[in-house]
């Protein structure tokens, strides 16, 4: 189960300056997130609008699994992706991780860690996981190509059975590689995103290997979806939302996710390319320059309360705080006492989750006291069904989002420019006319 606690946005706690009357914007903006449900619902079996995520929790993830059980020889798996391609599964495997593979993730193209990762597996029990929509990111195309040599170099002909491809059904060039030479393939829906990919092949398949539960994700981001169709009232994607678009309007124009719990440290790097990617945007749905989004940031608690809570309690009254905890330890650990450490005796015969709970608690109340709004999202326990449900929500709330700023959450034009500009400096053909202009700007590699 997963609830919302808003009490710490409210005006009564943490003032009229910044703070909302929950209740009543709620109702003022009831007809607005409703036409923004029906919006949302309208246009869920579009492909063009890219709301293909949407569906992936419906999807069975048999194909992907059976594909698992039949490589148990796979010790090491090399996920080569960027961005939504790689941060899902990287966002939920140190917490949800069984006995399966080992997951390494090349997401960058800085020599030395990719140098070291191809040092330290071993080719006879890596499979290499390519992934990528477009099949031209430049990055994961790289890398791919060192890796490919590594495996030819190593195993021959036998390189083969050691790539697995995740891209488009028809479009790019991994497609028809994969094809001539008969590699295993997964799809990625052309109506799903890289960011909202997490529950398609991109991110299932080397959760898949690492053990991880897929039927209680998607379980889990059912129940998202349950909430987010549901009405006002009872959709909590659609009140976050609201919470969120009320504090840009307030002036709160930093969004933190902190969650509680260092198996989660790496959620909110997933998060951030979610909000930043999808609402950062210079025009509005009707051509209007807008430059809207909300600055996504990362947390992890409590270990942010001996760095960033400094800045998020005296600093700019800039931030709203959005706090994941979790409501039970899978596994707790009690403190023992020690004679001579008697100073600590308020700890002995505690756990440390009772302090964890504890500090997180207390750090959404000094916040609080500060006047700084901050909400909290409880998950029951850390598992597979309830981050599945956790990551759908963010990405309905996402969704929501882009209807309240009445932008397109859906495209990224902001990160195509830089990504051609990257074409020309490397002498890609057709680039040339960018790469005059590189040059008379005097910018080189
Ligand atoms: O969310 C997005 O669309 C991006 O972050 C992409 O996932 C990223 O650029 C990688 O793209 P591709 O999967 O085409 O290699």
């Amino acid at each position: 189960m997963i609830r919302v606690d808003f009490a710490n946005i409210d005006s009564g706690r943490v003032g009229p300056d910044r703070g909302v009357e929950w209740e009543r914007e709620l109702e003022a903006a009831a007809g607005k997130l409703e036409e923004a449900r029906l919006a949302l619902l309208a246009r869920q079996d579009d492909p063009e609008a890219m709301l293909g995520w949407v569906r992936l929790p419906e999807a069975d993830p048999e194909k992907i699994n059976a594909y698992v059980r039949a490589n148990s020889w796979v010790s090491d798996l090399l996920v080569l992706g960027i961005g939504g391609s790689a941060l899902g599964a990287k966002a939920l495997a140190p917490a949800l991780a069984g006995s399966g593979a080992r997951l390494h993730f090349a997401d960058n193209v800085e020599p030395e860690p990719v140098a070291a990762l191809l040092d330290l597996l071993n080719p006879e029990t890596t499979l290499v996981n390519v992934i990528s929509k477009s099949g031209t990111t430049a990055e994961t195309m790289a890398v791919f190509l060192l890796a490919l040599e590594w495996l030819r170099r190593n195993l021959g002909d036998e390189w083969r059975s050691h790539v697995v491809v995740t891209t488009d059904p028809k479009k790019g060039i991994l497609r028809p590689f994969a094809e001539k030479h008969g590699l295993a393939t997964f799809a990625v829906p052309p109506d799903v995103g890289g960011r909202f990919s997490v529950f398609s092949p991109v991110g299932l398949l080397p959760l898949a290997f690492a053990g991880v539960d897929l039927d209680g994700l998607l379980a889990g981001a059912g129940e998202a979806n349950a909430s987010a169709r549901a009405e006002i009232s009872e959709n909590l994607p659609a009140q976050t939302a609201l919470a969120q678009h009320l504090a840009w309007r307030k002036g709160q124009r930093i969004s933190v996710l902190m969650p509680y719990s260092s198996r989660l440290s790496l959620l909110p790097a997933w998060f951030v390319q979610l909000h930043a990617e999808s609402l950062g945007k210079a025009y509005d749905r009707h051509g209007s320059r807008v430059h809207v989004g909300p600055t996504p940031l990362a947390a992890v608690g409590a270990t942010d309360q001996h760095s960033q809570v400094q800045l998020f309690r005296e600093g700019p009254f800039d931030k709203l705080v959005v706090f994941v905890r979790h409501r039970a330890a899978d596994r707790d650990l009690v403190l023992p006492a020690e004679e001579g450490l008697e100073d600590l005796a308020y700890l002995f015969g505690k756990s440390l989750f009772q302090l964890l709970s504890a500090e997180a608690a207390a750090t959404a109340h000094a916040l609080a006291a500060a006047r700084r709004p901050s909400y909290t999202i409880y998950l029951d326990r850390i598992d597979a069904f309830h981050l599945g449900w956790l990551l759908q929500h963010l990405m309905w709330q996402t969704a929501y989002l882009g209807e309240l700023f009445d932008i397109n959450a859906f495209d990224q034009p902001g990160v195509e420019l830089g990504k051609r500009y990257t074409y020309a400096l490397m002498g890609r053909p057709g680039y040339e006319k960018l790469a005059a202009e590189l040059e008379a700007a005097g910018v080189k590699p």
